[in-house]
């Protein structure tokens, strides 16, 4: 695969208010973000023209900023229009929209107070978060060594970057040894999440899924547990064991970037993506496209 890095592209960025060309898009070395992972995103796909759930991320853009003690200068409002702008500019209908607030350079050091939060938002073409070959298949996950940390530990209601580290460092381990992804434990044991995407598990009809309390409660989360239910599907949120793996059917994992993506593997357990997984994929790819209603 040729990577074509991230800050050597052709198009524009908005970063602040104003449309910067792409390889001017940067930031100070000395930038407290840099240093001390103060900042939050989002990540959102657009469909045929239109970004999925676009307010619901930049609300979540705004709470998560909150959550950091972090105001971000612009309204939801004005963060959706960025959005659809950016995407226009780069001539994209179908793409991966990333809206991030950070702080700037103002102040070094652990405490803040003196830093702006600064926010941009890029946009790129990014078909698939998974080999799409696999994808069909289910992809292969293995178990991840880190743990989710409790809600008293880190602010893990916010998609906040440094929350990210546990998830590259397993991600990385798991792609090492053949993998697609990784499964992570939460803080007392229990199936959270893959390192970027919520999970369900299917058992004898029924969906289970974990009680989103120490990780985040997907926006794709919600959403597809709606077309499940409108499926008539029973949805069972609660807590889940590890030991309890054996006894599902099928897996899917749901995000913004990784939509619905079966899964046929979690380390020895084996899988098969069945009607569940297959129909809500199906459903999914419908409504982000406006050929469904949601629920
Ligand atoms: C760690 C993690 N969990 C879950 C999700 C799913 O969230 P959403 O469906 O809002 O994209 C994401 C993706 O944003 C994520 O990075």
């Amino acid at each position: 695969m040729t990577l074509i890095p991230f800050d050597d592209r052709d198009g524009w960025i908005w970063m602040d208010g104003e449309f910067v060309p792409w390889r001017e898009a940067k930031v100070h070395v000395l930038t407290h973000a840099l240093h001390y992972a103060s900042s939050v995103f989002e990540g959102a796909r657009m469909y045929d023209g239109e970004v999925f759930e676009l307010t619901r991320h930049s609300q979540r853009l705004h709470r998560s900023a909150e959550i950091l003690d972090m105001q971000v200068p612009f309204s939801v409002a004005e963060i959706d229009r960025a959005c659809v702008e950016t995407a226009q500019r780069m001539g994209l209908s179908d793409a991966y929209v990333r809206p991030i607030a950070w702080r700037g350079p103002e102040q070094m050091g652990v405490s803040a107070q003196a830093t702006k939060t600064h926010v941009a938002v890029a946009v790129w073409a990014w078909p698939s978060y998974f080999d799409p070959e696999e994808k069909r298949r289910g992809i292969r996950l293995t178990h991840a060594k880190y743990r989710r940390p409790a809600p008293d530990t880190a602010p893990t209601e916010a998609k906040a970057s440094g929350l990210y580290m546990i998830c590259t460092l397993s991600k990385h381990a798991a792609e090492r040894e053949g993998y697609a992804d990784a499964l992570m434990l939460d803080y007392r044991g229990y199936v959270a999440e893959a390192t970027g995407a919520n999970i369900f598990l299917v058992r004898d009809g029924a969906i289970h899924t974990p009680t989103p309390d120490c990780f985040l409660n997907g926006i794709t989360r919600q959403t597809v547990i709606g077309l499940a239910r409108q499926h008539g599907f029973e949805v069972i949120e609660r807590h889940i064991h590890p030991d309890e793996l054996p006894s599902f059917s099928e897996v899917f994992i749901t995000g913004s970037a990784a939509e619905v993506t079966p899964v046929r593997e979690i380390g020895e357990h084996r899988f098969t993506p069945g009607n569940i997984s297959l129909t809500l994929m199906d459903d999914y790819s419908q409504l982000v496209r406006n050929r469904r209603k949601a629920a």
